[in-house]
């Protein structure tokens, strides 16, 4: 694939993955097209070697797989993780509220979330529904609006003069979208609105009453490549569904040697503990599934290792002095390892001397991210993953301007960079002995 093609890939899977329930299922159509088969958590399994699989959970995290044709006990998973969530507003369960005649939605802030990014932008919602149908069976269904249908204006200057010398967001009373002025004095019930939605959507949907819903607010603003010689991408959720679209095509054009598995999680952004989280059970579980026997599983997870890939803090040249003077990654100048004395990542120097080592085989330019000690470090599902499995671990990520912000800035070359190490890492031998 070409270097043009593969960004304009990776552009439309983020536009199209609103939420971590679009992404899984647009991973799991990218798998069906490549020859990967579902299994079902619920199903038994009688996995054979040298073939393509995938089982999701929660419907917003995603295993896939490729069992190798070499014993996976002597030679080991090669694992790549990444995380399917970004921080963003999501709509409280009763969420209707009138001010002025306009209805807006009680939302709860998911994630670290950066504020101000939110206002005067054209906003969608988008997420999974629960309902009950006209036969009385309980439903699952994914909504996006797609249209912008909400607002978070910004209050002009006039009435704020102060606003660049001292501004505080209050995220309870200044991140409401406004998405209607109400006509009666009634308040619309949201969830009959979601019907309202379901059935334009899918005329025959069977949908008689709306239960519940995991809805999240999202720019509508399509991703865009930027810069007089467009060395910029520019787009929601680059942090982190760019590294699941690029470990998940470094897995279906891996060959079928090792056995080599990517795992995508949700709720990274929330601390990963969850059943769809890192912290939950969801791959040891199929790993256990491939490996069943205790001494068998052991060796296994002793010859294997994961790349956690998360996009890491590019310097900022208006904010030079926020990065140690010698680890400021630069867009467009490589992947970057991340290492913390203190395990905030899982990097350690026999995991990263493998990435260095597999960056020189591909001809890809490396770089090396260590915080300030006067800041606190962030972390990842790399630790986590870690400590969990006991899986030799390491902490890798494209550079980026504005992380965490509702329209974020990456370099135009690194997730190809990225792609072409992470192939290398699939195809490879490695004696973690
Ligand atoms: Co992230």
């Amino acid at each position: 694939m070409g270097h043009a093609q593969f960004i304009t890939d990776l552009l439309d899977f983020i536009e199209d993955s609103p939420t971590p329930f679009h992404a899984v299922q647009n991973m799991k159509n990218m798998l069906s097209e490549n020859g990967f088969a579902e299994l079902k958590e619920s199903d038994s399994w009688s996995l054979l070697p040298g073939q393509n699989y995938y089982v999701t959970r929660n419907g917003s995290s995603i295993i896939a797989f490729r069992t190798g044709a070499t014993d996976v006990v002597n030679s080991g998973v090669r694992m790549v993780g990444a995380h399917t969530d970004s921080p963003c507003l999501k709509v409280k369960p009763t969420p209707e509220i009138v001010q002025k005649g306009y209805l807006q939605l009680g939302v709860e802030v998911y994630g670290g979330a950066l504020f101000s990014p939110w206002f005067d932008r054209d906003l969608s919602l988008a997420g999974r529904v629960n309902y009950a149908t006209k036969y009385h069976q309980l439903e699952t269904a994914l909504i996006d609006f797609k249209d912008p249908i909400a607002v978070i204006p910004s209050l002009a200057i006039h009435l704020n003069r102060t606003v660049h010398e001292a501004r505080t967001i209050n995220p309870q009373k200044e991140l409401l979208p406004i998405i209607l002025q109400a006509k009666e004095e009634e308040p619309r019930d949201f969830r009959e609105l979601l019907k309202m939605q379901m059935l334009s959507e899918n005329p025959e949907s069977t949908v008689d009453e709306v239960l519940d819903y995991d809805l999240y607010f999202y720019d509508t603003q399509p991703p865009a490549i930027v810069g007089l010689d467009e060395e910029f991408i520019c787009s929601a959720r680059l942090d982190n569904l760019l590294s699941c679209f690029v470990g998940l095509v470094s897995l279906i054009q891996a060959g079928n040697k090792f056995t080599s598995l990517l795992i995508c999680n949700d709720h990274e952004e929330v601390g990963s503990m969850s059943a769809a989280g890192a912290q939950g059970t969801f791959l040891r579980s199929v790993l256990e599934r491939l490996v069943s026997d205790p001494q068998k599983f052991s060796r296994m997870i002793h010859q294997s290792i994961l790349v956690s890939a998360d996009n890491a803090h590019g310097v900022h040249p208006n904010y030079v002095d926020k990065h140690d003077e010698t680890h400021g990654p630069v867009l467009n100048k490589g992947p970057v390892i991340k290492v913390n004395a203190n395990q905030r990542y899982a990097t350690n120097s026999r995991t990263s001397a493998v990435f260095r080592h597999l960056c020189k085989k591909a001809d890809v330019p490396v770089q090396s991210f260590s915080m300030r000690n006067d800041m606190a470090c962030g972390s990842t599902i790399g630790p986590i993953t870690a400590t969990e499995l006991g899986v030799q671990t390491i902490d890798v990520g494209v550079p980026q301007f504005a992380m965490h912000s509702v329209r974020e800035t990456a370099g135009v070359k690194d997730a190809h960079y990225l792609f072409r190490v992470l192939k290398e890492f699939y195809a490879n031998e490695f004696d973690m002995d």
